[in-house]
């Protein structure tokens, strides 16, 4: 991949117009979107749009709407040159979007979009403005971008569960690739916020893996009882110090209802807290 340097563009009206010569040129365009901070789970992200479109943008953008009042909205990482270092030793990313938030949501905005449904439980239980604010921001990315692909990671699984949803009710003509989670070498899903973690907590942070690691295990040995599952998954968890579990479901994989027996596809998800930091990861069951 020759190693590029990505146009940074924080206007999204230039970046559109930029976009728009390169449709009519009839290349295609893959969208990734981030909040920056970026680890390799992110990068992993990019080569696959670089393997499937002509041109790859990256969106950078902590994106106020999706953060509640007390979320860590201010502390979330901000290292846009330490980003764009990494995009271009990855190379081949031809544009960044790196808007303010004033760029993004001007004076007057006040558009809404709210996705039913898969948004009901877990992480929207939580937190329940987030999903509307990620519907927001991603709708008008896809549309600045009018990208052909979006490139999200599995990490996030309801987020992207929201998204193809979002896609399909709404005809959006974007194709949405779902990408699988890159770990650390001791399980830990990476993640922007696992930035928080003291090194304590950072030891103790890999029990999330080893829950759905002993969820798969029981799955593949025939326990079929959601509950046993969940409860043993549980007691796992709570042997880490400083955890404090949000939730651990069992669901299906399309629309996130909860599951009381574990027979065909499954997704097993969880949300733990180690310290003040919030980890969420998530296993597909084939
Ligand atoms: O997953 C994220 O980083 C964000 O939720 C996203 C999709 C970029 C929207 O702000």
């Amino acid at each position: 991949m020759t190693a590029i340097k990505p146009e940074v563009i924080s206007d999204p009206r230039v970046l559109s117009e930029r976009l728009a010569e390169i449709r009519r040129q009839g290349k295609t365009i893959g969208l990734v979107p981030t909040m920056g901070a970026l680890h390799d789970g992110h990068l992993s992200l990019v080569r696959q749009s670089q393997s499937l479109c002509d041109v790859t943008v990256v969106s950078i953008f902590v994106n106020p709407t999706q953060f509640a009042p007390g979320e860590d909205y201010e502390k979330y990482p901000r290292v846009l040159d330490t980003d764009l270092a990494q995009l271009e030793s990855v190379g081949g990313v031809e544009f960044v979007l790196a808007p303010k938030p004033a760029d993004m949501y001007p004076e007057g905005f006040d558009a809404h979009v709210h996705i039913g449904g898969v948004t009901r439980r877990l992480e929207g239980e939580f937190r329940p403005t987030h999903f509307d604010g990620v519907a927001v921001v991603v709708l008008k990315l896809f549309n600045i971008a009018g990208a052909d692909m979006a490139f999200l990671g599995q990490k996030d699984y309801q987020q992207a569960a929201v998204i193809q949803k979002m896609v399909r009710d709404l005809n959006l003509p974007v194709e949405i690739r779902v990408c699988p989670i890159v770990r650390e070498e001791d399980g830990l899903a990476m993640s922007s916020r696992n930035k928080y973690l003291s090194p304590d907590e950072r030891r103790q942070a890999p029990i999330l893996k080893r829950a759905l690691d002993l969820a798969q295990k029981m799955i593949s040995e025939k326990v079929t009882d959601a509950a046993k599952i969940k409860h043993e998954m549980r007691a796992l968890i709570e042997t880490a110090p400083s955890s404090a579990i949000d939730y651990i479901s069992i669901a299906d994989p399309e629309t996130l209802d909860e599951l009381e027996s574990v027979g065909g596809r499954a997704v097993v998800l969880l949300a733990v807290k180690i310290g003040t930091t919030r980890l969420i990861d998530n296993v597909v069951i084939p």
